[in-house]
């Protein structure tokens, strides 16, 4: 039997798939090289904008052709599973299995159901141990950067999100745990690790998010800790001096922010003020020049005025943020912000969209600009060189180099080198060996 897992939305996702394959290569499954030669297909999905939905639609009307065609078991299991349960089935009867974010563990059951013929075979039930999954069933991709999962779920209630919904209330790792993880992964080779969470910085698996930080790091031939998402009311003094004063925390930070209006912070329920925000951004203090800082931002949400936007773009001059994400509001089902008035153009969406977007690149470029002839570290992250000629690495800010080996040269996958930073474009930075 063989397997293919297609994978939507955050780094959660992304780990969570790693753990699917995990429990079914230990069951004696094996890894599909495509949609042709696998026996089974798992569609791990996202539901945070509509966008991501309809990519898992389009897919599934692919994969009901390919059934028409040959024997094929199809499963949707993440945040659409979790939110839609059965009414997937009656959307898209090709389903064979649909599993929650909290049933991971049952994969092997519900696909060993299936198998013996078991139609619109379901578990979306609220496994309360599903953030104790054994960490060495995992079945990790090749990265250079291994992800370990630190809490489930998130306690927020912000009006526009799904998460709360599909990954349920918080449940928080214990700290021993999340260390001797880290350690396994560097004895395998691993050297940077990605804390996640859809809240990392509420962590209460028996010590504060700063101190999880501190002990990680104690971790012998572990370079560097990176972590996300963080929220901007739990981010706080102890956590803003550890990660300037840790050497292994990457000097990077993703805050997102959502909105420069206080008005449309209420109605999101972010439970913060700008003024509060920046206030938060100040507990770095002077350590701030060193690290990259990114957001996210949501734009056109129910009632934002031009004045709203505008404080917005006020923000984003004021902060210069290294880079952004933004997206426009997408209504998603179940959230209470569907009951807010919405009757902004979408036109005007759009332009409020570009607009930021445009502005942004200004100052990605600008900030990538400030690293030009600077000598850094970097991992390398390709195991050759790339289309272009040059292998690619990424720096402790999260900034993507293109790099220069020399003829001939091979350079070692996943160690970092240091690089001295030649060029920079709006997307990379272009470097050689320093
Ligand atoms: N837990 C993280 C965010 C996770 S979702 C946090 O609170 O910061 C990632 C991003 O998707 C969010 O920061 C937000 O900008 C965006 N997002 C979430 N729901 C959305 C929606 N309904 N429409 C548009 N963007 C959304
Ligand atoms: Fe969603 Fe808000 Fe929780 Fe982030 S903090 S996952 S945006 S509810
Ligand atoms: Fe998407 Fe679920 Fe992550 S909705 S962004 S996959 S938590």
């Amino acid at each position: 039997m063989k397997y293919l897992i297609e994978t939507w939305g955050c780094q959660m996702n992304d780990h969570d798939s790693e753990k699917l394959a995990g429990l079914l290569a230990k069951e004696g499954f094996e890894a599909a090289a495509g949609v042709g030669d696998a026996d089974v297909v798992i569609l791990n999905t996202c539901s945070i904008r509509e966008k991501a939905v309809n990519k898992v639609y389009s897919e599934l009307g692919r994969l009901r052709e390919e059934k028409l065609r040959r024997p094929l078991l199809v499963g949707v299991t993440g945040c659409l599973a979790q939110q839609e349960k059965e009414g997937l089935f009656r959307r898209a009867p090709q389903i064979d299995f649909v599993m929650g974010t909290m049933a991971i563990q049952q994969l092997p059951r519900l696909v060993e159901e299936a198998r013996a013929g078991r139609t619109r075979v379901i578990d979306t039930g609220e496994y309360p141990d599903n953030h104790l999954f054994p960490p060495e069933t995992a079945l990790r991709h090749s990265t250079a950067k291994a992800l370990v999962t630190i809490i489930e779920g998130c306690n927020h209630a912000c009006t526009y999100c799904v998460v709360p919904t599909t990954r349920g209330p918080e449940r928080h790792r214990p700290w021993k745990d999340v260390v001797a993880e880290v350690r396994d992964l560097v004895e395998m080779g691993y050297r940077e690790v990605e804390l996640l969470g859809q809240n990392v910085n509420s962590y209460m698996g028996g010590c504060t998010f700063a101190q999880l930080l501190d002990r990680v790091a104690e971790v012998d031939g572990l370079e560097w800790i990176r972590f996300t998402t963080s929220h901007p009311m739990n981010f706080t003094r102890e956590l803003a001096r550890t990660l300037v004063t840790n050497p292994k925390v990457a000097p990077f930070l993703h805050l997102p922010v959502q909105s420069g209006s206080d008005a449309v912070l209420r109605r999101m329920r972010r439970e913060y003020t700008i003024d509060q925000y920046l206030e938060r951004l100040g507990y770095l203090e002077a350590g701030r020049d060193r690290l990259c800082l990114s957001t996210d931002f949501i734009v056109g949400f129910p009632g934002e005025t031009e004045a709203d936007f505008e404080a917005t773009m006020a923000l984003l001059e004021r902060v210069r943020y290294d880079a952004s994400f933004s997206f426009i509001y997408s209504p998603r089902p179940g959230t209470p912000a569907l009951r807010l008035q919405d009757d902004l153009p979408a036109q005007e969406k759009s332009d409020r969209l570009a607009r930021l977007q445009a502005r942004q690149v200004e100052l990605t470029l600008a900030s990538n600009r400030r690293m030009v002839g600077r000598t850094v570290p970097a991992r390398v992250e390709s195991r050759g060189a790339v289309e272009g000629g040059h292998w690619l690495a990424r720096t402790g800010e999260w900034k993507n180099v293109h790099l220069a080996a020399g003829e001939g040269r091979r350079l070692p996958f996943g160690e970092l080198v240091n690089v001295r930073i030649t060029d920079a474009g709006p997307h990379f930075l272009k470097a050689e060996i320093a």
